[in-house]
């Protein structure tokens, strides 16, 4: 689905495959410190075959991930999102974003994050957790997106374990490729103040 993005631009949200694995390696190689220190708690300089291996050859039922891509270079992976089901509570799964940091701010997570919801009602899943460092309010909010308002945060140490209760409103994605409109600036804004806080962080 074609999803228009913040600063003008169009992103295509799709299923991730296994044809994806190159991609992902060449994405990864995007991701500044910061970013992969939030999405993996560690540094991960490269990605494994094993990594990529896991990472690409979803069930789609049990373990769902899906991409955005610039449908101008199909081959250049913008961000992936994924859920995986826990084993012991089928009506739950634990899910994780990653946008490469020029694309950050632009809306791309939100549309994964809608994709991710719209899938999970879809095959069962009521609640969306996240585990993440206590600092991390971008991805706090994409939960609080999932949920279509309030989330439940329970403080872990440095990190916190957020969960979604999802709304039982199929299609979200579909209306918010339909609905949304350019907001030019909205980006320069928000890089303003991501880096206003990474700045505050680093103080
Ligand atoms: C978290 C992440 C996926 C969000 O993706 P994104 O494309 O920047 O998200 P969006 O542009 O859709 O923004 C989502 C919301 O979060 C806000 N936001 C984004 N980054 C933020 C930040 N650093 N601090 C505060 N708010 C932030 C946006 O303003 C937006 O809020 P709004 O909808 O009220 O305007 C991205 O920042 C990222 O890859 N971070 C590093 C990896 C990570 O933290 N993964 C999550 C681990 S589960």
């Amino acid at each position: 689905m074609f999803v228009p993005l913040h600063d003008g631009s169009t992103a295509l949200i799709r299923p991730i495959a296994p044809e994806d694995a190159a991609a992902l390696r060449r994405f990864h190689w995007t991701l500044s410190e910061d970013t992969i220190r939030n999405r993996f708690m560690s540094a991960k300089p490269n990605l494994t075959s094993g990594d990529t291996r896991y990472l690409c050859r979803v069930d789609g039922v049990d373990h769902v991930a899906v991409v955005a891509v610039d449908p101008q270079r199909p081959e250049a992976i913008l961000g992936v999102a994924r859920w995986v089901r826990y084993p012991d509570a089928p009506h739950r799964a634990e899910a994780a974003f990653v946008v490469t940091d020029r694309m950050q701010g632009t809306g791309v997570g939100s549309a994964l994050a809608i994709a991710l919801a719209d899938l999970a009602l879809e095959r069962g899943i009521t609640e969306l957790t996240g585990s993440m460092l206590a600092d991390n309010l971008g991805s706090e909010n994409l939960f609080r997106r999932m949920a279509g308002g309030d989330v439940a945060v329970k403080r872990m140490g440095i990190t916190n374990d957020v969960t979604a209760v999802l709304p039982q409103r199929p299609g979200r994605l579909a209306a918010m490729a339909a609905r949304r409109r350019m907001r030019p600036g909205v980006r320069t804004e928000t890089h303003r103040r991501r880096h206003a806080w990474r700045h505050a962080v680093a103080a």
